[in-house]
């Protein structure tokens, strides 16, 4: 962080106004909190839907979750990207992954039983579904993304706020994170080679997820009447 010396010299520099920049940024970061609060109640949501299917099926669906909120200059370079004026009320309209969160399940099946649970609860709207399961990127990623709206009760009223929920399996996320890595090392883009064999990690990683299931299908048969 500069020093306040540093910004007053920059800001007679170039002219900027610095009580004006300072309210814009204050209307940012109260504009922004709402997006904490939403992630608040879709983990608490979560954590419920885990514990409760552990109780019925004996199992988590569940193996972790991440959640993050979008930095202000990412959500400035986004707006700028698409042609809009930089200002916090075109941020909440048009930037719908202000608010995400990354679900990591054991087994694709998993995957699907949230995306059911989420649909099914009256309060949040799916407001968008890619299916990239069923229709992976030409590079192999997999993930089943949603946008969804969830209702934050504030002192003034209700605001619903749009969040971004990734939900994928332990290897399409190592996939994604080793591929997003690679991704940000080469600026004139990935070469041909690292290409090619992270489609096939990719083809590994789908067969990693059908062994696995394959395996716990056993398992399952195994604990319901293999014991008699
Ligand atoms: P963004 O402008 O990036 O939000 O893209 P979009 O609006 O087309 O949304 P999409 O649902 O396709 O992707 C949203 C997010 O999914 C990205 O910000 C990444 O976190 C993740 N994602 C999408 N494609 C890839 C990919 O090829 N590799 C990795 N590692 N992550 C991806
Ligand atoms: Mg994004």
């Amino acid at each position: 962080m500069e020093s306040f010396n540093q910004i007053k010299s920059y800001a007679a520099e170039n002219n900027v106004n610095l009580d004006k920049l300072s309210n814009e940024l204050i209307g940012w970061k109260n504009g922004l909190i709402i997006y904490r609060f939403a992630l608040e109640e879709i983990n608490t949501k979560l954590k419920i839907l885990n514990e409760e299917f552990q109780f019925i099926h004996n199992h988590n669906p569940i193996e972790h979750i991440k959640s993050r909120i979008k930095d202000p200059k990412g959500i400035m370079l986004k707006l700028q990207r698409k042609g809009l004026e930089i200002n916090i009320d075109n941020a909440k309209k048009h930037i719908h992954d202000i608010a995400g969160v990354r679900i990591t399940c054991s087994f694709v099946s998993n995957i699907y039983d949230i995306y059911h649970m989420l649909k099914g609860q009256s309060d949040i709207k799916i407001i968008k579904v890619k299916d990239y399961i069923k229709n992976p990127k030409p590079n192999g990623y997999k993930s089943l993304h949603l946008i969804i709206k969830i209702p934050v009760f504030l002192s003034n009223g209700v605001e619903e706020v749009s969040v971004e929920v990734q939900i994928r399996t332990i290897a399409m996320d190592f996939w994604a994170s080793l591929e997003h890595k690679i991704y940000y090392k080469f600026d004139d883009g990935v070469p041909e080679h690292l290409l090619v064999e992270l489609k096939e990690a990719a083809d590994a990683a789908h067969e990693l997820d059908l062994k696995m299931k394959r395996i716990k299908d056993r398992v399952d048969i195994y604990q319901t009447v293999g014991k008699d």
